[in-house]
This record gives structure tokens, C-alpha cells and sequence, in this order.
């Protein structure tokens, strides 16, 4: 670890209370940032902020006025990780108008929400590291993720057009998308589900949350300062295919 790589810089993590973002959370703070966890499950959210030592905040990210008001309330930010996000698995035929509309409202919507309510502050600033965690489901496509995979797949054009329009400002934007890491979440799937996505990637195992926190850091972090617009995977190779 660098310890002190973020200090002085406060840190916003969506999602943080528990899986990929608790770990993003933790290894900030273990680097000396201030970090807030934003998360619609405020009492999870406040358990891991207490273990940590991060702030915890209640916030659906899908509600952007509750967004603006929590990001007054706990800003102004150097980082901005936007990593909630949920999926649910149906075949597209099976899919309502009303659970795509939710899924595009977190996966994609709450990425717009949270990143207007940040940059304003980072463009004053001239300086912000804002970074969106995807999906590979966004880049190569996943059978019964359809619209999650369409909304991580909008999170990679917003990212691209977010680090265009904020270059000027000394703000980066990039994203990580990760593979089948291994999440309590993950491990309550099918075990044969588990088999059929290890074998997608190269390295024929399941990522981990510190793999992942590691990629997310370095991006947040000001040495990754010539590097903007980028799609990093932490996938074990899974864009590759074959
Ligand atoms: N676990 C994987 O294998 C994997 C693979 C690819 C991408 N991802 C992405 O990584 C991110 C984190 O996933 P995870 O596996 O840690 O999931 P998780 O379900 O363990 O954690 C997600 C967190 O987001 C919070 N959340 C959900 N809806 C929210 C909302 N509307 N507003 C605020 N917070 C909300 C949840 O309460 C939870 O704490 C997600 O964006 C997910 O799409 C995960």
C-alpha cells in the first residue's frame, strides 16, 4: 500500500456498504482519504463507514434530487466513484418496462445523477478523479442481462464524452469494468453459472474485490494524471474471448 496517496482528498463511493465498493472504500481510506459511502441501505452503509472509518450517507442514487442534496451535504469531492449498480437475471422476452426502467435508473441514470451533482466543485477546483465502475457485460454483451448490460454499456460512451468535456478543467474520467469477482453476491449463484463465467476469462478464475480496488485506485489517484477517457477491464482477459 501507499499510504498517503489520498490525503487531503474526500472521496465519494456509490454503493460502498458492501462488496466491490466496501473494498474500493476501504483501500481509500487505508491511503488517507476522507470517504463518504453513499448507499440506499443506510444501516449497512453506517456498519462499514464505522469498520473502515468512513462516513456513511442514506441515498438512492436513482433519485437525482436526493443525490444533489447529499452530495451539498457530505461535498465538495476530488473523487467520485460511481459503483453502484444492480442486475437481475431474465431473459429479455421476460423483461417489464418497469424493471428496465429501474435497472437504467441505477446502473445508468444514477452514474449521470452523481457525477452533475460532483463536477460542479471539480471544475471549480481544476481538479477531479471521477471513476465509473462498469461491467465487460458492457463491452461484449451477457445472455439475460440484456438492459444491465445496455446500461454499462451507456456507462462507457458517458465516460468517453464526460473525460471530452472535462479535460480542460484538469478532471479525469475512467472506467473499470469488471468480470465474475468473487462477491458473497456471486457465491450465491449456481455453481455451474460460477464454472460457465471462470471459463470466459483467460486466467480461468474469479477476480477479486482488492483486484478491482486496486484498478479503481490507481485511476483515483493524481498520478494517473495523463490517462482519461479509458476503459480498463479487470476482467482475467474475459474481453478477449475464445
Ligand atoms: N460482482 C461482480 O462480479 C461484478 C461484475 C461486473 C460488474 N460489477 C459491478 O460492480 C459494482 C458493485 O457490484 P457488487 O458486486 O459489489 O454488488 P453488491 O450488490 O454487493 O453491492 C452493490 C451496492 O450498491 C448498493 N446499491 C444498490 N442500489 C443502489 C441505489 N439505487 N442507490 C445507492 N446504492 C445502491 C447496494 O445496497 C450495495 O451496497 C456494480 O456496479 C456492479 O454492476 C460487479
Amino acid at each position: 500500500m501507499m499510504a498517503g496517496r489520498f490525503a487531503g482528498r474526500r472521496a465519494l463511493v456509490t454503493g460502498g456498504a458492501r462488496g466491490i465498493g466496501a473494498g474500493i472504500a476501504e483501500r481509500l481510506v487505508d491511503e488517507g482519504a476522507d470517504v463518504v459511502i453513499a448507499d440506499i441501505d443506510g444501516e449497512a452503509a453506517q456498519r462499514t463507514g464505522d469498520r473502515i472509518g468512513a462516513w456513511a450517507v442514506q441515498v438512492d442514487v436513482a433519485d437525482p434530487d436526493a443525490v444533489q442534496a447529499a452530495v451539498a451535504a457530505t461535498g465538495p469531492f476530488g473523487v467520485l466513484v460511481n459503483n453502484a449498480g444492480v442486475d437481475a437475471f431474465a431473459y429479455f422476452t421476460d423483461v417489464t418496462p418497469e424493471q428496465w426502467r429501474r435497472l437504467l435508473a441505477i446502473n445508468l441514470e444514477g452514474v449521470f445523477a452523481c457525477t452533475q451533482a460532483a463536477l460542479p466543485a471539480m471544475q471549480d477546483a481544476r481538479y477531479g478523479r471521477i471513476v465509473n465502475v462498469g461491467s465487460e457485460a458492457g463491452r461484449i454483451g451477457s445472455k439475460g442481462n440484456a438492459v444491465y448490460a445496455a446500461a454499462k454499456g451507456g456507462v462507457i460512451a458517458f465516460t468517453k464524452s464526460i473525460a471530452r468535456e472535462n479535460a480542460r478543467y484538469g478532471i479525469t474520467v475512467n472506467a473499470v469494468l469488471p468480470g465474475p469477482i468473487e462477491t458473497p453476491l456471486l457465491r450465491e449463484m449456481d455453481p455451474k453459472a460460477i464454472e460457465v463465467v471462470t471459463a470466459q476469462t483467460q486466467l480461468r478464475r474469479l477476480g477479486t474485490v482488492a483486484e478491482v480496488a486496486a484498478a479503481v485506485t490507481f485511476l483515483a489517484a493524481e498520478e494517473s494524471s495523463y490517462v482519461t477517457g479509458e476503459i480498463l477491464g479487470v476482467s482475467g482477459g474475459m474481453a478477449l474471448g475464445g
